[in-house]
């Protein structure tokens, strides 16, 4: 049996902190989590329920197959345990692999060193047992094994994901301090945004939350944007199962009546790029673009929800001339926004505090490296809730 028909324990990994979307997730595709921390969370599953997740988790990064679980203390008993591994059984002879690990162990201080191990013991495996041998790289464009060894226990791993799943694969224009695919998705599952309801995207970029939005209304999954997943250089995989899945996906897009989701940007060419990002998802039916500065949007009368990502400045200049900037957000909310609902995703916690509104949320995250907050916000009219700093 091969390991897409072999049930075991996927580790599914994140970005940090978005653990909790992404069990909220699985559990919502049927899915019962056996463990979630803020960076993985593991699933009972099969490899072809990994072909699966790969194609819809929008919160995920990587889907990992377990393959082997063995005690290791040093490169020489991880070479000589992974050479009895029945490689030939996972990969194509003739194929190719690349390794990626995750090592904290006193003997390596060089993870390129083990990186080399692992590939030596496949290589030398597969050589014995067919006379032929895959090819090795850096690039994950092929089947991709991940070793996992901390203290002395060690997990190689069948990363069925290759490169990572964080990314949807409809951003051709990644414009200027894009927000990562998987982050606006997790922001909008913090959200009880609703299709039926407006939503507004005062500094929207090149649009990845109303991007985003617009396909979790429409039931688009990621899938429908890639081709090449590492499970598909691995035995066992059927491509039938998979053009399967993909009409699957296909048929599940559910297109709806809702009113337009509004992108605005005082950039008018990152505008552009939002359309065409919005085209090659198949969702610019559903997104207006406006040019100009945000307090000059049209408010619907219908309240709905707002998502700002504001800059947030990295030297000292710019932060002490943002906070103007934040103080007008504030402000703008205050006075434009009545009934609505509002989230503000910043990597400057000072900054954050100028919006002068307490919020009823505030969700760490990491944006990139950087610690963040995406605060949420209901605006009463006459601001019933203190206009007290957050
Ligand atoms: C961090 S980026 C947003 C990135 C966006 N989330 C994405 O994924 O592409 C902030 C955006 O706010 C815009 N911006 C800054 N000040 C503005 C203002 N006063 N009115 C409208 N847009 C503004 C910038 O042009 C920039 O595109």
């Amino acid at each position: 049996m091969s390991i897409f028909e072999t049930p075991a324990e996927l580790v599914i990994s994140c970005y940090k902190r978005l653990g909790p979307f992404l069990e909220q997730e699985l559990r919502a595709l049927g899915y019962e989590p056996s463990y979630a921390s803020d960076s993985m969370v593991r699933v009972p599953g099969t490899a072809a329920d990994a072909m699966l997740l790969n194609m819809k988790l929008r919160t995920a990064s990587q889907i990992m197959y377990p393959l082997l679980q063995f005690d290791a203390q040093d490169p020489e008993q991880v070479y000589q345990a992974l050479k009895r591994y029945p490689f030939e059984r996972l990969l194509q002879p003739e194929g190719y692999f690349s390794v990626r690990s995750h090592v904290k162990h006193p003997s390596v201080n060089n993870p390129m060193f083990i990186n080399m191990r692992v590939k030596d013991a496949v290589v030398d495996r597969m050589r014995e047992k067919t006379n032929r041998r895959p090819n090795t790289g850096s690039d994950y464009s092929g089947a991709v094994l991940h070793l996992y060894w901390v203290g002395d226990q060690a997990t190689l791993f069948a990363d069925t994901s290759g490169e990572t799943i964080a990314r949807h694969g409809y951003r051709m224009h990644p414009g200027k301090a894009p927000l990562l695919e998987s982050i606006a998705s997790a922001m909008l599952l913090a959200t009880d945004w609703e299709a039926s309801q407006p939503l507004l995207n005062p500094m929207g970029g090149v649009g990845t939350l109303a991007i985003e939005a617009a396909c979790m209304a429409t039931q688009r999954y990621p899938g429908l944007y890639r081709r090449r997943y590492a499970f598909q250089h691995l035995q066992g995989y059927n491509e039938t199962d998979y053009i399967e899945a993909l009409l699957d996906l296909e048929d599940l897009v559910a297109e709806v009546d809702m009113p337009k989701i509004v992108v605005n940007d005082r950039d008018t060419r990152m505008l552009s790029l939002a359309l065409q990002n919005a085209e090659k998802a198949g969702v610019r039916q559903y997104i207006n673009t406006v040019g100009g500065d945000f307090r000059e949007i049209k408010i619907p009368e219908t309240a709905g929800w707002a998502l700002l990502n504001p800059e947030y400045g990295e030297r000292l200049g710019e932060v002490e001339q943002l906070a103007g900037v934040y103080a007008e957000i504030g402000s703008w909310m205050k006075h434009s926004l009545p009934g609505w609902k509002v989230g503000i995703v910043s990597g400057n916690l000072e900054l954050l505090g100028k919006i002068g509104l307490k919020a009823d949320r505030r969700i760490p995250l990491y944006n990139g490296r950087i610690d963040s907050r995406f605060c949420l916000y209901s605006m009463y009219a006459g601001s019933r809730r203190g206009d007290r700093s957050s």
